[in-house]
């Protein structure tokens, strides 16, 4: 098992490179709840190569920018084109930006490799404007009971990412104490939209949606004065 930010700096290289049935589920989900975002301060945290970052822009935010802890998944980000400019070096538990900076944060895969949650819950609720949104997404924790691995492939090996493993109540607690109310909570399962991907990787078959959903998607607002 590798800590996380060794493993990051591994898989940087081809992180957006393969195609990925995780990803896309995700974004096929997410895309569509995201608000107008023409007036909106957008923050990336774990922002990785910019997966988020790229497409908060590119949808109109009008101000973007992302931070992660991994300088070899930064190098991949910075390497878009209008992204240079927008990232920095950070920790999650110590988000390297003023208060109340954030109309919409994007925490995308990250909640598994924070070992403080009540410390992300609280650096979040301080980011955050109020009435801002929150949208945090990972593994689903049932995925690890079926025996699914936070793995990737280097050169010959597979390797598996340590990771932490919180319930989605445990997560949305530890937000809702920081002042967030939960908006929408959604548990999907791979479906049509991801099977060419599967495919790709030379696996004819769907991952069985009766055996459950792939990932969670928290929607969240930061409570306050209503606009
Ligand atoms: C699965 S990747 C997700 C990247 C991006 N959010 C996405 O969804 O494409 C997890 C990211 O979390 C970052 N990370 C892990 N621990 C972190 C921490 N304490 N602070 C900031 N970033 C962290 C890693 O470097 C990695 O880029």
């Amino acid at each position: 098992m590798m800590p996380s930010l060794e493993a990051y700096s591994l898989w940087a290289e081809t992180y957006d490179r393969i195609p990925n049935p995780v990803l896309a589920l995700e974004e096929r989900i997410v895309a569509p709840l995201l608000p107008a975002l023409e007036r909106m301060v957008a923050l990336d945290i774990a922002c990785g190569t910019g997966r988020w970052l790229d497409r908060m822009l590119q949808r109109g935010a009008a101000f973007g920018a992302g931070f992660d802890l991994s300088g070899e998944m930064l190098e991949q980000a910075r390497r878009k084109p209008g992204l240079r400019g927008r990232l920095a070096r950070g920790d999650c538990e110590a988000i390297p930006l003023g208060c109340g900076t954030a109309d919409l944060a994007m925490c995308s895969f990250l909640v598994g490799y924070v070992s403080n949650l009540p410390q992300l819950a609280r650096e979040l609720s301080r980011i955050m404007r109020e009435r801002g949104h929150l949208f945090l997404s990972d593994f689903h924790p049932s995925a690890r009971q079926r025996g699914w691995k936070r793995t990737f492939r280097h050169k010959e090996t597979i390797i598996e990412i340590s990771s932490s493993h919180y319930s989605i109540d445990e997560i949305c607690l530890a937000l809702t104490l920081e002042g967030f109310e939960l908006v929408n909570r959604i548990e999907p399962c791979f479906g049509e939209a991801e099977r060419h991907i599967f495919e790709a990787c030379g696996r004819e078959h769907l991952p069985d949606e009766s055996l459950g959903p792939a990932i969670f998607v928290c929607h969240f607002r930061k409570s306050g004065k209503l606009t």
